[in-house]
């Protein structure tokens, strides 16, 4: 993956790329950087636009999604700081104005040339949780009780996890001109069987990927474990 990416901005160092946070894309983060500090790979003319964030976090708290870019990718590499766009953590007034604003500046930049995807437990891309409309555009999202699990470790416990957030819409991120997914663990082989197997629906985000004319998976053995039977 890290190396597509390469080639890519060698091709073209203006990318628009579409970013996740979580613990999936943390080796490709790192072998980015390695390429970075080799002098293999720049991003000093590229642009980013993460998926999500959480809302009701005081701008730079170490929990933010923007924090945790800032620690894992942002402060190793050349991808100009003004270049770098996630949603603000708004209070959930605020949201509605804030997602347009995100839409807005996706659309500014031209829109997404290569977005980079995880998948949660129970399906989702970004944190556009099962039932989220295909045509979704950027928005004010309620947070699902196993995505509320998932996250209780860097909160400190359940209740510390904000309830809402801001996520890029399904029909925003289908808009992408290149999508890759990664998914690994056995933890993640039965969204995985669902949704690359199973009829596309909105029950599991992930399977609307599936008609995306440029969509490829990035799997391991633990997480297809379920695709061969
Ligand atoms: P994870 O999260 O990479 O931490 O498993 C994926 C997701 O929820 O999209």
């Amino acid at each position: 993956m890290a190396d597509e990416l390469r080639v890519r901005l060698a091709g073209y160092p203006s990318l628009v790329l579409g970013l996740p946070t979580g613990n999936t894309p943390v080796p490709f983060y790192q072998e980015l950087i390695r390429l970075h500090r080799a002098s293999l790979l720049s991003l000093a003319q590229a642009t980013s636009f993460n998926l999500d964030e959480y809302l009701g976090l005081a701008p730079g708290d170490p929990r933010s999604f923007r924090a945790w870019m800032q620690a894992q990718l942002f402060s190793q590499v050349d991808l100009p700081a003004n270049r770098t766009h996630l949603p603000d953590p708004v209070e959930p007034a605020a949201a509605a104005e804030e997602s347009r604003r995100y839409e807005l500046l996706i659309r500014e930049a031209g829109g997404v040339d290569w977005m980079l995807l995880g998948i949660g437990r129970n399906g989702h891309i970004g944190f556009n949780e099962p039932g989220s409309p295909r045509t979704s555009r950027t928005r004010l999202v309620e947070l699902e009780a196993k995505t509320i699990a998932d996250a209780a470790k860097t909160f400190g416990g359940e209740q510390h996890v904000p309830r809402r957030a801001i996520t890029m819409g399904i029909g925003t991120i289908l808009e992408a001109r290149a999508i890759r997914v990664m998914a690994f663990g056995s933890a993640k082989a039965e969204i995985v069987q669902r949704a690359l197997t199973g009829e596309p629906t909105e029950l599991v985000p992930a399977s609307l990927l599936a008609g995306h004319a440029d969509v490829r998976f990035l799997l391991d053995t633990e997480s297809a474990r379920l695709l061969s039977q």
